[in-house]
Formats: structure tokens, sequence, C-alpha cells
């Protein structure tokens, strides 16, 4: 394992003021742990106005290389890889480097021969499969742009995203297990497929031995690629800004958007984040509970523990199949010692009971964390208590898929806890709050918004597609910063806890949707004149959805549960069954400004149940409305 380099508090002190005063010096040697075809020129080039950010230009690496190629030598019997399916019954699979750098080679090379080559964008929708990983990497490989779409994705929302990108090929499963169903993934991308002319190859895994329909010429099956091809594939030098993947992400205006990272500052922040976060050893086993579809299993189950030459999981299930003992079941199978999840997975996991968790040992762990959400502090309670039984520290990590990495966390046993915040920012990262003018607010026990005043390596580079979206959404509410869209305070002791989203983005169960992503969808049936869409807390998900949702007469006089159910198959449609509203209340009018602007603050209130904050209505267009909306209120 490649080891942290930070191993106490003041290791920790140390490297943040050195991190600031001399930053480019700081990431230079982060840079120079990972091997490089040809060492860079220009350290940083940045401004956040256009915005305009480069980092280690003129160097070349390939991240695969620094992923499986560097650590044959000394780990290429390690296990690399561990994968656990859906059904606890069904053979696991572990794979060492070795076996994994072959498979990777061998993946690579089939992409080649269907026609990709650097530069190329390879949609990649699959469940949680060995096949997945070894798909990602094998796009990095040859400098394809990978673009994983999240299997719980709609065949609508899967065209978006294949359209925004021009992707030229697609990789999928027949079908896919999701505890005890099984979804016909094929289908959903043939139909995705009925609009999106850039596609010209499609390569399937047989993962339920389902006959799919395959379409002659276009669709070919993995295991009969894999025959046609050898078995070396030497790694395509990369420019260091060349980029190394799109991943969409919701944000409070329009459709989702394609967040890039380019090669060598995702690989430098992800390898650096990985290793001081996790603190590991090298006989130690990782294990994050995401979906290779999100950010975090891009950054860390994949390239944060292969860069560091750790063994990581994979998990093709869900925490509550067969029962909710699923996870720590796991942990005592591989012996996992370090693990990372995410709260609403712990407080569904909580509702479930304790005799659940307490029939495993659990002896192997070390360090458990979370991430996507606020944790709140019941559920870091029992966290600490039934999971690390109060012998483990608890990271909790605070990030975006815009960030590419941790950006705000204690480092295992190293640096300060405090139940429900993330605490001091990483080394290299700058964190500040502003006030509502954009002020810098200074010095501890204060809140506001959150931003970063200096890049680090792995900030996004723009939004695929489309510069000015990128600086509109993050560069210009404050000038010179990066705006996170977070709310966030800094107590006494200068540790920060993350409070939530201040703009239109809902968090739901630790996944993003943006308030007028789910209204365009629910306004797309046509007994619907208008809705709006806000977050309210939930108990389990962090955040839920409820819809408050205006009918054209004809609808009004139906059954209001028909219509319920008409709006979540639209949704289910356009965007996912993870998008489906917890709410949805029929209204005759929403709460308007008399220009005509949906006050969301009163409805998000009223979904709050805090009636008596609403504020003043009395300027409102119609304030009657607000009445009749708290009388039916759900
Ligand atoms: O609101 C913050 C919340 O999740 C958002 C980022 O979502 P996404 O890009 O999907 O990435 C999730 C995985 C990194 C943030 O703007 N968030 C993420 N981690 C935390 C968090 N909120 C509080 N505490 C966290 N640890």
């Amino acid at each position: 394992m490649q080891s942290s380099d930070i191993h106490s508090f003041e290791d920790y002190q140390k490297a943040y003021n050195y991190s600031i005063e001399q930053p480019e010096k700081f990431w230079e040697e982060q840079a120079n742990k990972l091997k490089w075809t040809k060492k860079w020129d220009k350290t940083l080039q940045w401004n956040f106005d256009e915005p305009n950010i480069k980092w280690f230009e003129g160097g070349q690496l390939n991240i695969t290389e620094n992923c499986l190629d560097r650590h044959l030598e000394r780990r290429g019997n390690k296990i690399a890889l561990i994968w656990e399916p859906n059904d606890p019954k069904e053979r696991f699979l572990r794979l060492t480097y070795k076996e994994l750098y072959d498979r990777v080679c061998q993946m690579a090379n089939v992409l080649k021969r269907n026609g990709i080559s650097k530069g190329d964008v390879v949609c990649i929708y699959m469940p949680m499969i060995p096949e997945l990983t070894v798909s990602v990497l094998a796009c990095a490989r040859i400098g394809a742009i990978h673009s994983v779409v999240f299997a719980g994705f709609s065949a609508s929302a899967l065209a978006g995203r294949i359209e925004d990108a021009q992707a030229k090929l697609i990789l999928t499963s027949d079908g896919l297990n999701r505890g005890a169903k099984q979804i016909p993934t094929k289908r959903i991308v043939d139909e995705a497929l009925e609009n999106c002319p850039s596609v010209e190859k499609v390569i399937v895994v047989d993962r339920l031995g389902w006959a799919v329909d395959m379409k002659e010429g276009r669709d070919s099956y993995l295991h009969n690629e894999l025959p046609l091809v050898d078995k070396n594939c030497p790694p395509t030098p990369m420019d260091a800004e060349d980029p190394l993947f799109i991943l969409y992400t919701s944000g409070s205006t329009g459709k989702p958007k394609g967040v890039v990272h380019t090669t060598a500052g995702y690989a430098i922040f992800v390898d650096y984040t990985f290793r001081n976060v996790f603190q590991m050893n090298e006989s130690d086993s990782f294990w994050c509970t995401a979906d290779i579809g999100w950010v975090t299993g891009h950054s860390y189950i994949v390239y944060g523990p292969l860069l560091a030459g750790a063994t990581t999981t994979m998990f093709e299930g869900v925490p509550t199949f067969p029962d909710p003992g699923r996870f720590w079941q796991v942990i005592d199978k591989y012996g996992i010692t370090h693990f990372y999840t995410a709260p609403t997975a712990i407080r569904s996991l909580m509702a479930a009971g304790e005799d659940h968790v307490l029939s495993y040992s659990l002896d192997s762990l070390k360090v458990i964390g979370s991430v996507g959400e606020p944790i709140n502090e019941e559920a870091w309670h029992w966290y600490n208590i039934h999971v690390g039984k109060e012998r483990c520290p608890i990271v909790d990590t605070w990030w975006q898929t815009e960030t590419a990495g941790i950006m705000i966390s204690s480092l295992a046993g190293v640096t300060p806890t405090k139940p429900s915040y993330a605490a001091y920012p990483l080394p290299g990262v700058q964190p500040v709050l502003l006030d509502g003018d954009g002020k810098e607010l200074h010095g501890n026990s204060v809140e506001g918004y959150l931003c970063i005043k200096y890049p680090w390596p792995g900030i996004l580079r723009t939004t695929y597609g489309d510069h000015e979206r990128c600086r509109q959404t993050y560069f210009s509410n404050y000038k010179g910063y990066y705006f996170t869209g977070d709310g966030a305070k800094r107590d006494e002791n200068g540790l920060y806890r993350i409070i939530g989203r201040v703009d239109d983005v809902i968090n739901v169960s630790g996944h993003r949707f943006g308030t007028a992503e789910i209204e365009n969808a629910i306004n797309i049936n046509q007994k619907v004149v208008e809705s709006a869409v806000v977050g309210y807390p939930h108990d389990i998900k962090g955040q839920g959805i409820y819809a408050f949702v205006i009918l054209w007469d004809e609808g009004a006089n139906e059954n209001p549960d028909r219509i319920r159910s008409e709006i979540n198959e639209t949704i289910t449609a356009e965007i996912g069954k993870i998008a489906k509203p917890d709410k949805i209340q029929i209204v005759r009018g929403l709460p308007k400004t008399r220009s005509g602007k949906i006050m969301r603050r009163i409805l998000r209130k009223i979904a709050e149940n805090e009636l008596g904050s609403l504020g003043d209505t009395s300027t409102l267009l119609d304030p009657t409305v607000v009445d009749e909306i708290i009388e039916g209120r759900l």
C-alpha cells in the first residue's frame, strides 16, 4: 500500500499550513508519487472568472498505469477487487492485481476493435458487476472518456446523457439484480437508443443468461468479443488536462450537466485523499458501498483504492437483501477493515433494529466512514456504538461530484472528530464561509455559504459542451470563489458542519435532484397545469420530495390517487424510480408573488410542517391559497 503522509494532528497542521503557503509545491510533492510518462512544465495556471484551471500542463500519464501496471511487481498476487453478488448463495469473485490488469487490457482491446479511440465517449450503463470496474479502467487505458450512468435511471434519462455526450459505444448487461428484483437493462438501453444516432456499437455482458434482442451490426456479447482480442494493451499516454470522464449531476436549473474531470489532477487528488483520510495498511480491505454510477464509486471504489494498491470491494446488491444484516455479514465474510457508506443506509438499518447488527462480530473493522449527506447525531451515535463498537474512528467526508474527492473530513484516528461535523479541511483545500453579500466571514462560530477560494487538483474543469453553464453555476454567484451550493457552520474550534443545500437541489438518500428537473417531469402529464417541488426532512432518506400540483379542470374531477400514480409513472419514465415524490398534494393554486414567482420558501415551510414561520403572506397575489394548501397538507 502507498501509505498516508500524515500520522498525527501535528503532521496535519504542518501539512495544512504548508499547503496554504506553497500550494504548488505541496501538490508537486503529491504528483511526484505517481508515475508520469512525461514530467509537467507548469504546475498551475488558473482563474475562477472564466473559469480556466490547468494543473500540471505539459505532463503526461495514464491513470491505469498508476492503478495497475505500477503495482504488478510488488502486488501482482494481492487481491485488487472483491466482488460480492446480490445473492449471498452465488459465488463471489476475487481478482488479483494481475488478473484485473489482464481483464482491463482485454476489455480495452475490445473497445479498440469496436472503433473506440482516444477522445471518444463511451457510456457505461451497468449493474455493480466486476465488468463495470473493468470497463471504466479499460476506457481510461486507451484515453476514451467514460460516462457512467447509474443503472437505476430510466431510458429517457439515459438517452439525454448519451445524446449530450455524443457517446459512440454503450457497455451494458442483459439485465440486473437488485435485491429480489430483476431489471431489464438491455431493454432500457434499446429504448434509449431509439433517439441516439451517435451510438454505433453496444456491448452486452451476459449477467442473467437472458435471451435479449440483439441488433445486427450494432450489438454484440462481451463473451464473443473477448476471444477475438489480444491480451496486451499498452496504456495510452494522456495529457494532464485530457478529460478522464464525464459524470452527470443535477443542479438547480435545467437538465443534468456533465461534470468533466481531467486526468492528472483527478488522479493526484483522489490518490492523496484516499490515502490520508482512510489511513489503510497493506493487508487491510476497503469497502465503499456506493454504486459506481455516482462519483463516490468512481473515486473510492475504483480509482482511489487502486491508485493506492489497496484491496477494494464491489457489492452488487442492496443493504436489506436478503435481510438487513447483509452489510454486516459481508464485513465478517471478507474481514473488511475500512467501511464507507451513506447516512441513509445507516438510518434504514438502524430502523430495522439492533439484532441484525449484533449477530455479527465486525471485529475486523478499523475505520468507518460516511458520505453523501449530513449525518444526524442519532445515526452517528448508532454507527459509532453498534458498528464501530466505539473503537473505530468515524470519518464524515464532505465533498461533491464537482470536487472529485474528499474536501472536508477528519483523517481517521489522526485529527479530531465531532458527531455530525465533517471537521477540518484536507491539506490543499481552502474553504471559506461567505455572508449574503459575498463577504468572507472570518474567525470561528460563524455560519454562511460554503465556497472554496483556491483551486485543488480535482476541481471540475467544465460542464461538457457548455462551459458557460459551468461558469454560471459555480463561479458567478461569488466572484473569485467556487460556490458549492451548500451552507455550513464553523464552530468555536474551526470545525465545519455542513448544513445542507442552499439552492434548489434536493438530496434524497444521498442522490441529487434539481427541483426543476422533477417539476419538468411532472408537467409532462397532460392533466397538470403547473407544479412546484420542494424537499422536506425525511427520517430515512434525509430529504423527501414533496410535490404541489395544479391540475386542469378535467383532472381535478378525477380520483386523486389515480392522478398521483400517473404522475409517478411519468417521473419513473423521465428520470427513474429514485426521483418519485414521497408526497403529491393536489392544490388549486400556488403561492405566487404579484410578478408570478412561486414562493418556494412558503411551500418548504408547509412541507416541513413549520406553519408558525411562514412569514408575511399578505403580499402574495392570492394569500388564500396558502390556507388551502395548509388545510390539504399531507
Ligand atoms: O450537500 C452536500 C451533500 O451532497 C452534495 C454533493 O452531492 P453529490 O455531488 O451527489 O456527491 C455525493 C458524494 C460526494 C453536497 O453538496 N454532502 C455530501 N457529503 C456530505 C454532504 N453533506 C453533509 N455531509 C457530508 N459528509
